[in-house]
């Protein structure tokens, strides 16, 4: 394995995406409702803190702390002990909380007191994975599409920032028209779950991955007792 490339532990992916992710890359993940991304989001915190030793944060926006421990536990995966050794942080970084906490006298915005969150938190556990879910709710925090932009990609900028570290973006998406976050990072994973004869589909796309010889096309993934597990040899067809 490269020293520049981040194993992504999820079975079938790093087969997708040369050996895995660059580092200090932020990676947007794609798809929608249902699709996996918070479940995706998860298991590459959990492994990358139990094998790998590298502390994770998930900053949330949308399910509540309490209820991402639920998720992971329909898995078996316990993160009671990972948070309490320190391994894995939960930042509970919703709108709602923000205007609960404010009080009047600070001018505080949103967008600053989500990155200080994120930078104490990384600071406090070495954070060398960082998930944001979801870049749409930050983006409902921004008066127009301008000031959205100008706010992500400073995000995006910061974030390639902290040494060693590999970020991602969770961003909800169901048309298959490209939009403006795609241009944003350094990486897109597009988590498709389709209608088909009898039933759904899912299936996994590397959209982009700069300074990476990835795959083009869509493997399927199931989500399972264990979680993902992608299948990077079979290939399915869409359109
Ligand atoms: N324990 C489990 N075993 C098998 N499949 C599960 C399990 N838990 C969730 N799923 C599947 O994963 C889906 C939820 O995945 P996830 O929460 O990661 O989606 P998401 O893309 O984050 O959705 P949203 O945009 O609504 O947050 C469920 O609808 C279900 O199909
Ligand atoms: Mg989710």
């Amino acid at each position: 394995m490269g020293a520049d490339r981040v194993p992504s532990g999820i079975p079938g992916l790093d087969e997708l995406i040369g050996k895995g992710f660059p580092k200090q890359t932020v990676t947007l993940i794609s798809g929608g409702p249902g699709s996996g991304k918070t479940i995706f989001a998860l298991q590459m915190l959990i492994t990358g803190a139990e094998r790998y030793n590298e502390p994770g944060i998930y900053a949330t926006m949308t399910e509540t702390p309490e209820e991402l421990r639920k998720d992971a536990a329909s898995f078996g995966w316990n993160l009671e002990e990972l948070e309490k050794k320190g391994e894995i942080l939960f930042l509970d970084v919703r709108p709602s909380r923000f205007l609960e906490l404010r009080s009047y006298e600070r001018a505080e915005t949103f967008f600053s007191w989500l990155w200080n969150n994120i930078r104490k938190g990384a600071n406090e556990i070495g954070a060398k994975r960082i998930v944001i879910d979801s870049l749409n709710v930050l983006s409902t925090q921004f008066q127009d599409e301008y000031q959205a932009r100008q706010a992500i990609t400073s995000l995006v900028e910061a974030l390639k920032k902290l040494p060693d570290c590999i970020s991602f973006l969770l961003f909800e998406q169901i048309a298959m028209e490209r939009t403006m976050e795609e241009f944003l990072t350094s990486g897109v994973i597009i988590l498709h779950y389709v209608p088909i004869k009898n039933g759904m589909m899912r299936a996994i796309q590397v959209l982009k991955m700069r300074r990476t010889a990835h795959s083009e096309n869509f493997h399927p993934f199931e989500i399972g007792p264990k979680g993902i597990k992608i299948n990077p040899k079979e290939t399915v067809v869409f359109f």
